[in-house]
């Protein structure tokens, strides 16, 4: 939520900056800025609405600078308007501030600021921050003073980059709670959100830990809590910048839907091989361990969630462990029972959802070990676990997760696989997983092939307002995901339903010419499924089936057999499409849609 980007260097930065939010754009869109050093003033531009909107009104000719800070805003106090949009300012224009995260104490120290006879210029959070700098300025005369003094007031969460005239060619920045890179490149250093915003320019990254700062000129130097100075060692991100690129697919998300059978691969690669035992390099559970344990926790938010569902049916089944999936949001409060012979498994494609990372604390908290799943290396939520596992689907720009989704379902059933080898049990179970996944990347290129008959479907739903999605087991968990697939970009409501528990009330809803998609994956409940939609059938509903099964109903999209605990990949993708295809069918703009941003770092 809210990117930020920043270039100190030897070229202009204006152009850098406006690259860098681009990229940064999916963590919110609904208000941007750009501020300058020039001449030893500062230059701010900033308006309401897009990251195209605001390169309108930039004077690429008068905007010249080597230093440079930029924002793009998702709104939490204030609403989305030029006045809230980033930069901030005192009102001498000594210090302008871009943030991510939330100061929750700003409002004390508004009021303190405005007795000291200060005033503001937006409802913002984040504008506590250069008028306090401006008052520890006055008081001490002393810039890195004024910034330590700041950071030392300020509660709650925040990547915080300030330049000043006071102090030219640098960069002030703070971490706690939000994420934040350096990296060093040949003619500056960039400063953004995430790696993807500037892998252009280095894959050399220096990651801040909550609580440490850094000076930012043509060298670097770092502090600790305490303000002391400490060397940092940069670490290496083998990203290649066409990660980045829409390459040449319309949407990025129509772009990851297409990677999902790479996302795959390389998610496995390393770890799943047939007839080998599974492994994870410098990772490893004790079998006593594994005996010993009473519950496993699987807490995610949202898709995460989803591939976490798909989690506890490989966990369960293989290992005979009871696994319970839950909300990071309601996990957090609600005093889980968790001790030694708990294990918490945290999913988070970013690493940096709010909730999911506060989930992970309590637990850590309470004795249990703890597994992050994560697709960002040295993310927040990695830096917090006892282990992480990596999901390798390469950098997700769209909203919509697709490819982390798939990979999330591969390494937690690569995981669930691995504690049955080790506990020594279910091998047959294991072997046939192992196959699977190994074929998988072929198989989802065959139900990829078949885009065109999910277009067509698509284009009769488009004027749908209500759908819903039924399935049994697993069957049920992609029933889930792809209802918030078509939620989150479509803008159609839609529910989800186990298929057994639509007569309890929801049939109600179903009437003469309701779409309701069925999944069956699973043969063994493929009859009480089929059941069901024929109990809406004959209330009228449409149906249209998604089956590895030879089943007779109207409208069916048949995908290739595989066991249903890794059927969830196979059959999310042409869901994924539809969803994909009917937001395109209604104009919406399918990687950005409204309300959203794609890394929650509020709670
Ligand atoms: O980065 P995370 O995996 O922690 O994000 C969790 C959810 O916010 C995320 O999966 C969200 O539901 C997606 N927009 C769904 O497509």
């Amino acid at each position: 939520m809210c990117g930020i980007v920043g270039y100190v260097g030897k070229k202009e930065a204006v152009s850098k900056l406006v690259k860098g939010l681009k990229t940064l754009e999916y963590r919110g869109y609904d208000s941007a800025g750009i501020a300058l050093l020039q001449s030893e003033k500062i230059v701010v531009v900033k308006d309401k609405g897009r990251i195209a909107n605001l390169e309108k009104s930039l004077d690429y000719n008068n905007l010249k600078g080597t230093i440079g800070i930029a924002h793009t805003r998702w709104a939490t106090h204030g609403v989305p308007s030029k006045e809230n949009a980033h930069p901030h300012m005192d009102q001498n224009k000594h210090f302008a501030v871009v943030h991510n995260g939330i100061i929750e104490n700003y409002l004390e120290l508004k009021n303190q600021l405005i007795k000291e006879g200060f005033s503001f210029q937006s409802e913002t959070d984040t504008e506590v921050i250069p008028v306090l700098m401006e008052y520890y300025y006055q008081k001490y005369q002393d810039v890195m003073q004024a910034f330590q003094c700041t950071l030392k007031d300020l509660r709650g969460s925040y990547a915080i980059l300030v330049i000043s005239p006071l102090l030219p060619n640098t960069i002030l920045v703070a971490k706690k709670g939000s994420p934040l890179v350096i990296g060093k490149g040949n003619d500056g250093i960039y400063i953004a959100s995430d790696i993807p915003a500037i892998i252009e320019y280095t894959k050399d990254f220096y990651f801040l830990e909550d609580g440490e700062s850094a000076i930012i000129s043509d060298s670097l130097t770092f502090y600790n809590h305490d303000f002391q100075k400490i060397d940092k060692n940069s670490k290496t991100i083998e990203w290649e910048i066409d990660a980045i690129d829409k390459n040449g697919f319309d949407d990025y998300m129509l772009k990851e839907i297409h990677e999902q059978p790479e996302a795959l691969k390389n998610t496995l690669n390393g770890i799943i091989s047939f007839n080998q035992p599974v492994q994870f390099v410098g990772f490893a559970l004790n079998k006593s361990y594994l005996e010993n344990l009473k519950h496993i926790y699987i807490v995610a938010c949202g898709t995460a969630m989803h591939a976490g569902l798909v989690g506890k049916l490989a966990i369960e089944k293989l290992c005979r462990i009871p696994v319970t999936v839950e909300v990071a949001s309601e996990f957090r409060y609600r005093d889980p029972i968790i001790d030694q012979s708990t294990l918490c498994i945290f999913i988070s494609q970013s690493g940096e959802t709010a909730d999911t990372i506060a989930a992970l604390k309590l637990a850590h908290e309470k004795g249990a070990k703890t597994i992050a799943i994560s697709n960002v290396f040295e993310s927040s939520i990695t830096r917090e676990a006892d282990h992480t596992l990596y999901t390798h689907a390469g950098p997700e720009i769209a909203v919509a997760s697709t490819k982390a989704y798939i990979s999330q379902v591969g390494l937690i059933v690569a995981f669930a696989i691995y504690m049955s080898e080790v506990l020594e049990i279910s091998v047959s179970l294991s072997n046939e997983l192992k196959k699977g996944l190994i074929d998988l990347p072929n198989l989802m290129g065959i139900v990829i092939s078949h885009e065109d008959q999910y277009k067509k479907i698509a284009k009769k739903l488009v004027n749908e307002t209500d759908l819903f999605y039924i399935g049994r087991g697993n069957d049920y968990h992609i029933a889930m995901e792809g209802s918030l697939k078509l939620k989150e970009i479509s803008y159609i409501h839609s529910e989800a339903y186990p298929a057994g528990e639509l007569k309890h009330g929801p049939i109600a809803l179903i009437d003469k010419g309701t779409f309701v998609f069925g999944i069956i994956t699973d043969p063994n409940i493929a009859e009480k499924t089929l059941s069901n939609l024929e109990e809406v059938k004959s209330r009228g509903a449409n149906i249209i089936l998604i089956t590895n099964q030879n089943l007779k109903v109207e409208h069916v999209i048949n995908i290739p057999n595989i066991n249903p605990i890794i059927s969830p990949i196979l059959a999310i993708i042409p869901l994924q499409f539809i969803a994909y295809f009917i937001a395109k069918e209604k104009g919406l703009d399918v990687d950005k849609p409204r309300n959203l941003a794609k890394s929650v770092t509020v709670e």
